[in-house]
């Protein structure tokens, strides 16, 4: 399994690097983002990811760019800790890679059977961990808020009567699936698995903590560049920016709406279709 990059080159013409300057990439994965930032100027670029796993991608393009490449396994939420210097972009490709995805012992897919995991690294506790230990009540609320479940009551109550049939991903959801109707095309497990790798991972918190601390990390007409999957992450990226943009003579919009996919990439790579791609700049 391959991860191809969603808008990359939309990317590329935000970020704009150039020569000398520095680069986050908060989200390493397979390593497209920082492989076309380093091949388009003669720059460097620090990558961040919270998964042990991409750490032998990481090892190769340490041996192929040598000095131009630094990794840190870390979650990009502790951005500040690790990184002290100001720099000229930042790059966030947020949510899970095809990588974690396809492997069944990750537990993110609800098509494939695995352990209910869903860390993509440096977790505290599992899907299962959850499931086990929140109340009815609190599940359910855990369920609407991250994954905007509106049957999220009776899929907790389900849950919570069936806990001792849930031992791995296609029972939890199987249980779901048998407590709500299929609308569509979409699976009803979607959003409640959205919702637990959103709890597990504290992804909306990351995104918050690592918006908050890059902006002021930032030089003068330094960028950040963020592509999001869901209506979740989208609004908090939304509305961080307008906020930064209120600060007129500092900070400027570089996408007025969001970029989306072309078709021509949709067809490519179907799970392209709900990106958005939001940038803005430090103008001094
Ligand atoms: C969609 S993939 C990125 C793909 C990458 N842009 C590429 O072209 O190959 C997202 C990656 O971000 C990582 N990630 C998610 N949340 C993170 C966090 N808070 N800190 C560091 N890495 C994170 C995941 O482990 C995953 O490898």
């Amino acid at each position: 399994m391959q991860h191809i990059p969603v808008l990359r080159q939309e990317m590329l013409d935000l970020l704009a690097p150039q020569d000398v300057g520095v680069y986050v990439d908060g989200t390493f994965g397979g390593g497209g983002y920082t492989k076309a930032i380093l091949e388009s100027a003669n720059c460097k670029v620090i990558a961040f990811d919270r998964d042990p796993y991409v750490k032998v991608i990481a090892d190769k393009f340490e041996a192929d760019y040598k000095e131009r490449f630094n990794f840190f396994h870390a979650k990009y939420g502790d951005i500040r800790s690790i990184i002290e210097s100001k720099f000229d972009g930042l790059v966030l490709d947020l949510g899970v890679s095809s990588f974690q995805l396809s492997d069944p012992s990750r537990g993110f897919s609800f098509n494939l059977s695995g352990p209910l995991d869903m860390g993509m690294g440096l977790c505290e506790g599992t899907a299962q961990d959850i499931i086990r230990k929140y109340s009815e009540r609190d599940l359910a609320d855990i369920i609407y808020t991250f994954g905007e479940e509106r049957f999220s009551r009776r899929i907790a109550k389900n849950i919570k009567l069936n806990l001792n049939k849930i031992s791995n991903t296609q029972d939890l959801a199987n249980i779901i699936r048998s407590c709500i109707k299929k609308i569509g095309k979409t699976d009803p497990a979607t959003k409640t698995f959205q919702a637990l790798r959103i709890f597990v991972n504290d992804e909306l918190e990351e995104l918050k903590k690592v918006l908050r601390d890059s902006a002021h990390l930032l030089n003068t007409n330094g960028k950040l560049v963020v592509v999001s999957f869901h209506s979740l992450e989208d609004r908090i990226v939304k509305s961080f920016f307008k906020e930064l943009a209120l600060e007129k003579n500092r900070f400027k919009l570089l996408t007025k709406k969001p970029i989306t996919p072309t078709l021509e990439e949709i067809s490519r790579n179907h799970k392209s279709r709900s990106a958005k791609l939001r940038g803005i700049t430090v103008l001094y």
